[in-house]
């Protein structure tokens, strides 16, 4: 059955104390907005509807970087879940199958708890998902009776008797597009916020004869986040589960707890991940390859058998072919390594192409920028770049070719040469005793003058 995603993300979220909207407050170095869509894109929606509200603007641009084809509505102003969701359902209109409603601000959901959810729909037309809670606070109560659930009471709303209940609203619904569509028409504003509650639409299906039903799951998915020490919860929570999900899939982490992953970074089976290893967004690092203490990595590709670090830096667009090592104090950006190129020491390597089985001194710089433009540096296959040369890009390096240590290269060398771009040695035999001699008597002036 075809899926629509309706996501809430007009909300202000006041109590993070911020500038920036709530929901691109980033968890595993993304926006909380991405998590939401990626949890939704599990079900291959055909539709993605995204509800903005404050800072519509740059939550609508996050939005489609994730997406390119969801729409972008505007709520405004702000009345309610239920009139948030109105606001979405015109794009909706026709669009056969069933709708799933989440949050952009809880981004701990699940795909297979979703799943779940639109198997639910088999047997009720309205789906809601519910969790126990161990401190209900001022969550939305499921008021059940059986397996069927009758009605949703806000908090605000509750009485003491339905307060005491624990079964809580996470948010998140599932329902026909069609139904869910006059359903949110049907709402009124007449409860203690003066808001047209989403919830509402439970009972106003149970009055139409239809049934409505929760699917539960573990309170940690639902986590919504609020307040930087929500974020910081979430963050723990993710990173968590993240960890246990690599060891599960026959990853090695030396100290798991030091480790930090990103929202959508892959890591192979039997790669080895050292302590204090941090992925930003966009990494792959295939089976067998080693990324040792002290890395950061981001929008990069580690192939098989690579080793990387320790303290090394990947940055995005840096692509490493198989059995290629980049050692320590290592910073590589938008290159790519060919198989078994060897970057051992103390290097930069920026907008460059490095062909198999080189081998890049320490120190070597590509000189990649000109204060305007950046320009590509080529190194073709086998050659050896002598410690501590500078390559002006753009330059290019043949085959097979040397440069020698300590080198300023700013022509191209041709296939085998080698390359010197250095100033000749000087050598003055016998003078190095008459120097120390003057350096002493310079510096024992200077001390009794101080006396
Ligand atoms: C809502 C539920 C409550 C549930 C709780 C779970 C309703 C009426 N209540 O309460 O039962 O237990 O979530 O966290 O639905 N939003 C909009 N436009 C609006 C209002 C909200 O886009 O006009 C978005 C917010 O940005 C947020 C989400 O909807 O992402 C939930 O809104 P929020 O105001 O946090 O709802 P709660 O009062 O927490
Ligand atoms: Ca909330």
């Amino acid at each position: 059955m075809p899926v629509s995603l309706v996501i809430l993300a007009a909300g202000q979220g006041t109590r993070m104390n911020s500038d920036l909207p709530k929901v691109l407050h980033p968890v595993a170095a993304a926006p909380l907005l991405h998590h939401a869509m990626q949890a939704g894109r599990a079900l291959a929606p055909e539709k993605v509807v995204v509800v903005t509200g404050h800072g519509a603007e740059p939550v609508g641009a996050a939005a489609r970087a994730y997406d390119p084809d969801c729409a972008v509505v505007l709520q405004e102003p702000q009345l309610g879940t239920a009139h948030a969701v109105a606001q979405a359902m015109p794009l909706l209109a026709g669009q056969p199958g069933d709708t799933v409603v989440l949050y952009g601000d809880t981004p701990l959901i699940r795909p297979e708890t979703l799943e779940s959810m639109l198997l639910a729909r088999a047997r009720h037309a309205v789906v809601v998902l519910g969790f126990q809670a161990r401190d209900p606070g001022r969550y939305g109560r499921l008021i059940t009776t059986g397996e069927a659930l009758d009605r949703i009471v806000e908090f605000k709303d509750a009485t003491d008797e339905e307060r005491a209940i624990t079964l809580c609203n996470s948010g998140v619904i599932c329902a026909d597009t069609a139904l869910l569509a006059s359903l949110v028409a049907a709402v009124g504003n007449d409860n203690a916020a003066g808001e047209y509650y989403l919830t509402d639409i439970v009972e106003l299906a149970r009055a139409r004869g239809l049934s409505a039903g929760v699917v539960t799951c573990d309170e940690a998915e639902t986590l919504g986040v609020n307040t930087r020490a929500q974020l910081a919860e979430a963050e723990a929570a993710f990173q968590a589960r993240a960890r246990a999900e690599a060891l599960e899939n026959g990853v090695t982490l030396t100290a798991p707890e030091t480790v930090f992953f990103g929202f959508d970074t892959h890591v192979g089976r039997d790669a080895v991940i050292g302590p204090n290893v941090i992925f930003g967004p966009g990494v792959t690092i295939e089976s067998h390859a080693e990324i040792r203490a002290f890395c950061h990595l981001e929008g990069c590709h580690v192939s098989k058998g690579a080793t990387v670090g320790p303290f090394a830096r990947l940055r995005p667009g840096a692509e490493l072919a198989e059995d290629v090592h980049v050692g320590n104090f290592v910073e590589i950006k938008n290159a790519i390594l060919d198989e078994g190129v060897k970057v051992g020491h103390l290097t930069y390597l920026g907008d460059a192409d490095v062909g198999e089985h080189t081998n890049i001194g320490a120190g070597t710089v590509t000189c990649n920028y000109d204060g305007v433009n950046k320009h590509r540096t080529r190194i073709g296959k086998r050659v050896f770049i002598g410690s501590d040369t500078m390559l002006v890009a753009p330059v290019t390096v043949g085959d097979g070719a040397m440069t020698g240590s300590g080198s300023v290269i700013t022509q191209d060398v041709p296939a085998e040469a080698v390359a010197l771009g250095r100033a000749k040695q000087v050598v003055k035999p016998g003078l190095a005793p008459k120097l120390f001699e003057m350096y002493k008597a310079a510096k024992a002036k200077r001390q009794k003058g101080q006396a």
